[in-house]
């Protein structure tokens, strides 16, 4: 037997980044995202979903640029912090150390400290409702020489990614690998 619980978002996992970006003065920025994800594989694009209230969404309308920052979970209070405060009224770089740099291929910056840093140009807006979905084509992706093997792939065993679930709020870790 089901039984309904109803229309939500419980979409599990989800992953779990900071989007940053410029405002209109040039002030770098960066909030917490779980509406994220894999939109087209080519041209490589992602979405980023963002509520209108949020400074963020003022700057990604006049940037038409984001980074997509993977953190590793020594990251979570960094991510934490940059959820819950806004870069309308706190410089969240300074308050957390984090550093911004400036991508050279699109305009948005990235950050440093995160393990893996991928630069979005925006292609499509789309007003959804509560969220805007930003949809960005991939410039390039960025990811630190020691979370890359041989083959010079990222290893997420060493990346360490952060995974949110909808229902509970709470962060988690990825599981184990699974055999067929
Ligand atoms: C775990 C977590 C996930 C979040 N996911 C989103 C999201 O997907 N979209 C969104 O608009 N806000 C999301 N938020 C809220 C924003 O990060 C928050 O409103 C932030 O203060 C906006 O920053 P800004 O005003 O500097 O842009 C999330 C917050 C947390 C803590």
């Amino acid at each position: 037997m089901k039984e309904s619980v109803g229309t939500s978002t419980f979409m599990y996992p989800c992953p779990l980044v900071a989007v940053g970006t410029y405002d209109a003065a040039g002030k770098p920025n960066v909030m917490t995202v779980a509406w994220t994800g894999v939109v087209n594989g080519n041209p490589a694009c992602i979405s980023v979903s963002v509520r209108k209230e949020t400074y963020s969404y003022q700057a990604l309308m006049t940037r038409k640029a984001f980074t997509v920052n993977i953190p590793s979970q020594d990251l979570l209070k960094e991510i934490d912090y940059i959820g819950k405060t806004s870069g309308r009224d706190t410089d969240k770089f300074a308050a957390t150390g984090l550093t911004p740099v400036r991508s050279t291929l699109v305009d948005a910056p990235y950050i440093e400290e995160f393990p893996v840093n991928i630069e979005c140009q925006v292609i499509r807006v789309d007003d959804l409702g509560l969220h805007t979905m930003f949809i960005g084509e991939i410039k390039d992706v960025k990811v630190r020489s020691d979370c890359l093997d041989e083959s010079h792939m990222p290893v997420t065993e060493k990346i360490k990614p952060v995974a949110f679930l909808p229902g509970d709020g709470h962060y988690y870790a990825l599981g184990k690998r699974l055999e067929v």
